[in-house]
């Protein structure tokens, strides 16, 4: 019995010397040339869950990956981040919440599918097919909405 509690007392000791560095060091993960000011974490590549009470679909879920929009600002998407807190999902009380519309600017559906904001996913490749069309050059795959580059159809 006594023998035990020697033990784990031991053992309490050596982990918090062993995570001891860890806890002060306000450098975590970075190598030590680098001093990092801000640090933030996010989804290399995510698949969407449709949220509960959306409008119901049957198209294939999506799948968004940064990398492939590594060449924006993250502004260009999350437009009402300020650039230090932590950045919100679109659909944030208060956000793009309106599960039961596809109309309102509001919406869930809005979000991902406004014509008018460069935000949203369509409104920006819309813009981008237009100006690439006006330069000859080839276009992003955006119908039918059953198989396009958002919604990839399953084999
Ligand atoms: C082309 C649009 C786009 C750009 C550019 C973009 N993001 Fe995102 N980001 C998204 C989308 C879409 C999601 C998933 C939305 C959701 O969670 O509702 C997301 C999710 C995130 C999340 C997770 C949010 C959560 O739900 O917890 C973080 C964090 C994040 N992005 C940070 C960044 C940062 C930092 C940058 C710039 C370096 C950036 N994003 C650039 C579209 C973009
Ligand atoms: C502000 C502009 C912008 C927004 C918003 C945006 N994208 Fe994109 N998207 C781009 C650009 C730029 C590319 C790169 C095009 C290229 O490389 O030819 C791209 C490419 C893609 C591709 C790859 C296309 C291919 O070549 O196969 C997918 C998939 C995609 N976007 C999905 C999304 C989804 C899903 C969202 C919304 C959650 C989104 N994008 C929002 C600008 C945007």
């Amino acid at each position: 019995m006594r023998s035990k509690v020697m033990y784990l007392a031991l053992l309490g000791m050596a982990l918090s010397l062993a995570l001891a560095p860890m806890a002060f060091s306000e450098n975590a993960g970075f190598s030590k040339f680098v001093e990092a000011k801000s640090t933030i974490c996010f989804p290399l590549e995510l698949t969407f869950k449709r949220p509960s009470g959306v409008v119901a679909t049957k198209l294939p879920a999506v799948t968004f990956s940064h990398g492939q929009h590594a060449t924006l600002a993250c502004a260009d998407c999350h437009h009402m981040w300020d650039g230090k807190g932590p950045v919100e999902s679109c659909n944030s009380d208060g956000c793009h919440d309106v599960m039961d519309s596809r109309q309102d600017t509001m919406s869930y559906f809005k979000a991902y599918h406004s014509k008018d904001a460069a935000y949203s996913c369509l409104g920006c490749h819309m813009k981008m097919n237009q100006e690439r069309k006006e330069h000859g050059k080839e276009v992003l795959k955006l119908s039918p909405c059953s198989n396009n580059i958002c919604h990839v159809a399953q084999k």
